[in-house]
């Protein structure tokens, strides 16, 4: 019985080694899989990845250095076709029973490790399909504003329309929403005897309220001009009629800045009646 016939004892570890890498990899995968259906979080899906893949790659590399023959063969220039009993040999000693390409188990785990890092990478899948509203398809489009939703300052007191001064804006967030990035708006108080195009979200008193992120890249419209009621982004100088709508006359930006419906609750306070009128922030929403 020649070295090849049986496993010697120096390989049946390797083997249980290479096993358990590829066990080690299901594992991520699994873990993978099961952040992502909890919500996700990405941080613990890369970690879970990392593992699926280093489990994997660790296998095969003891597989390949401890169980498969390696260096020390001389083969002559001529001829160049091998024997015919050189290659049935070759061909006994990859496909027999005791061949180091198919030892037992090794084949099953990594075809397992295989699948379930397969399986897993199908469940991002589902952020592109219409139903999930947590994912980008839907969540990229919606904001917390929603009907009843107070406006309040940055440090959380709600507004009333007296509030909102005059020749200046004030910026409002939904209440218990204050740290997401697509929320901030501004409140500005105009005559309503001026405006050209009436605001797309409404006004209360003259207050009416829009998106503060510019519709060219999303920077802050952080620059309010009270005498032509225009608000101006410092990023690329794109300019916003607030008595036409809020639409562009000047810059890159070539979408008004969304509207926010506003009316007062029983208690005075404004209020959002829904999200705003578009998605906020960068132009590509409008994009075909
Ligand atoms: S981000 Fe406002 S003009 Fe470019």
């Amino acid at each position: 019985m020649t070295g090849r016939d049986a496993p010697d004892r120096r390989e049946r570890p390797a083997s249980a080694i290479a096993a358990a890498a590829f066990g080690v990899s299901v594992l991520g995968a699994a873990g993978f899989a099961a952040v992502y259906a909890a919500g996700g979080q990405t941080q613990l899906e890369g970690l879970t990845l990392a593992v699926a893949f280093a489990g994997i790659a660790f296998g095969l590399s003891v597989w390949a250095r401890r169980l498969l023959p390696t260096g020390g063969y001389v083969e002559e220039h001529e001829p160049f076709d091998s024997r015919p009993t050189d290659l049935r040999l070759a061909a006994e000693a990859l496909t027999g029973p005791e061949s180091p390409v198919r030892r037992r188990g090794l084949l099953t785990m990594l075809a397992l490790a295989l699948g379930a890092l397969g399986g897993a990478a199908l469940f991002p899948l589902r952020s592109l399909l219409p139903f999930d509203r947590v994912r980008p398809v839907h969540a990229l489009r919606t904001t917390p504003w929603a009907a009843g939703v107070r406006l309040v300052r940055a440090d959380g007191t709600p507004v009333r329309p007296a509030d909102v001064p005059d020749g200046s804006v004030l910026t409002v967030f939904p209440e218990g929403h204050r740290d997401r990035g697509d929320v901030p708006a501004f409140a500005v108080r105009l005559d309503p005897a001026r405006f050209t195009v009436p605001p797309s979200g409404g006004e209360v008193a003259g207050v009416v309220v829009h998106s503060l992120l510019c519709t060219h890249a999303g920077c802050p419209v952080a620059l309010y001009l009270q005498g032509t009621a225009r608000v101006l982004c410092p990023c690329h100088q794109s300019t916003f009629d607030l008595l036409a709508g809020a639409r562009p006359i000047a810059g890159p930006a070539s979408r008004a800045l969304p509207g926010l419906p506003i009316t007062v609750d029983a208690d005075g306070y404004l209020v959002a009646t829904g999200d705003f009128t578009a998605p906020p922030g960068a132009g590509f929403w409008s994009l075909k």
